[in-house]
């Protein structure tokens, strides 16, 4: 078996003392992936250090997984991470041209660190390795290493939407960026909606041609582009839920909340998750539904993130702003109607909050997949289980089509759901549940890396003549 390089910005490296690092659900993934590959975990430290230039790795090995970390200095975190990144490539992708900041120093940046990393990478590089890049900080890696003589077949993996041509087309380096797409060997998104917008935006923008079967020829390169859906590991999950219930944290909240029902939200702080439009969807459920009063709760659990970014630091502002005047019209001395934690809560917990809460609320106003909608579902009580409320503009609604869908925009319909979702009898409950679970039980994780990494693997016999 071929040895596995993965790449990614972040890296969970393990602590000294064994543990392993607090992880989400890709991490898990492919820490899997690589403990069963062996093989290599490549990327930034998430350190800022003094340094003028990323000169050196720091390198350590735990098990048959190496993992090869860089500081980055405080410019290239600037314009690489907190600029280009998250100010241009982030809101673009999530249509959000109102929220683009395209300025020249972070693109210039985000193309020196990428070849900084392509430069200390290369020489780690075995000839038969499998080289999988992750997301959208590191697109121009693969060209980097092709210029450095690197041969290997390097797949990418984009992990939130991509635009339609008529938004890519505002981003202008939008060539450089389908450039360094075309210099992969595979190209992999979420949805088959994404592949659509792919396909548009090489077709029509003249940057490829499309040769059918997923295949593409551009730049002089042929690569194949396909919707690969990530899934959650979700054996564990169900386990770490049913274990979870029994959490001090999670019998408290059940304590705190007395007789009322509980309804859960929980989201990196960011523009693309539609927390203020679902604060107001929930605050015009109550006003509503006079027996919401006292009977249901939200909790919101929303640990801050890339506070750096200006449009970050607003929303921050803005959502606890909302939560407070929505607390304070319709909350009374011994109910509160939402509760809102900005913190990170640990994976059991949260696994046993989602099993006791009624509803699910995962509504973005656009989102690549949205691992929490899978989550939730994994979490559930067959016998009794709750009822997920999903946004149509997340990539999981494609799969999970038991959820009470709804355009997040429509504060109204949103509302509505959320009453329907909290009074629905158990029937329909356990049979949207039947509908969903068996999807992400077959469809999890390993499933999505195995699909991946085979397509990745198959020689070029299979493009098309
Ligand atoms: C999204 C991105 C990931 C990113 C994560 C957390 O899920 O797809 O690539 O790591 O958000 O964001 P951060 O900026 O803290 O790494």
């Amino acid at each position: 078996m071929a040895r596995l390089v993965v790449v990614s910005n972040r890296v969970p490296v393990p602590s000294a003392k064994g543990g392993t690092a607090a992880a989400g659900g890709l991490a898990v993934a492919l820490e899997a992936a690589l403990r069963s590959h062996g093989g290599l975990w490549f990327g930034w430290s998430g350190k800022t250090s003094t340094d003028r230039e990323i000169e050196w790795l720091e390198i350590r090995d735990f098990g048959n997984v190496t993992y090869a970390v860089a500081d980055l200095n405080r410019r290239d975190v600037d314009e690489y991470y907190t600029g280009f990144a998250n100010r241009a490539l982030w809101p673009l992708c999530h249509y959000r041209l109102d929220l683009t900041d395209f300025s020249r120093k972070d693109m210039a940046g985000y193309f020196r660190v990428n070849r900084s990393f392509a430069r200390l990478l290369a020489p780690l590089i075995r000839p038969d390795d499998l080289v999988w890049v992750h997301d959208y900080h590191l697109i121009p890696l693969a060209a980097e290493l092709r210029h450095m003589g690197v041969k290997n077949r390097i797949g990418y993996f984009h992990h939130i939407p991509w635009p339609p041509a008529d938004v890519l087309s505002t981003l202008p380096v939008a060539d450089t960026i389908m450039r360094g797409l075309a210099a992969y060997d595979l190209v992999g998104f979420q949805t088959s909606y994404d592949v659509e917008n792919f396909t548009g935006c090489m077709v029509r923008e003249g940057f490829g041609r499309a040769l059918g079967n997923g295949w593409f020829e551009s730049y002089g390169h042929r690569f194949q582009a396909g919707a690969f859906p990530i899934g959650i590991d979700t054996e564990s999950f169900v386990e770490m839920a049913v274990e979870g219930a029994k959490n001090p944290i999670v019998k408290r909240t059940r304590e705190s909340l007395h007789d009322c029902d509980l309804v859960i939200g929980v989201d990196r702080l960011d523009y693309s998750k539609g927390i203020g439009q679902r604060i107001e969807a929930f605050s015009r459920f109550c006003e509503m539904s006079p027996s919401a009063k006292g009977q249901v709760t939200l909790l919101q659990i929303t640990p801050k993130s890339r506070s750096d970014v200006p449009e970050y630091a607003t929303m921050q502002r803005d959502v606890a702003e909302l939560t407070g005047r929505v607390n304070g019209a319709l909350g009374d001395v011994d109910w509160t109607p939402i509760r809102y934690v900005n913190k990170t809560m640990n994976r059991n917990a949260l696994a046993g909050l989602y099993r006791i809460a009624k509803a699910g609320l995962v509504t973005p106003l656009r989102d690549g997949m949205n691992l929490v909608a899978k989550e939730y579902i994994a979490a559930q009580d067959p016998n009794d289980p709750g009822v997920l409320v999903l946004s149509r503009f997340a990539g999981a609604a494609r799969e999970l089509d038991g959820a009470l869908i709804v355009n997040p925009y429509d504060i109204e319909a949103t509302a509505n759901a959320i009453g329907r979702a909290i009074s629905m009898p158990v029937e329909a409950r356990r049979e949207r549940f039947q509908s969903m679970f068996p999807k992400i039980r077959d469809h999890d994780v390993s499933w999505w890396c195995r699909t991946f990494l085979d397509a990745l693997s198959q020689d070029e016999s299979a493009i098309p003549t």
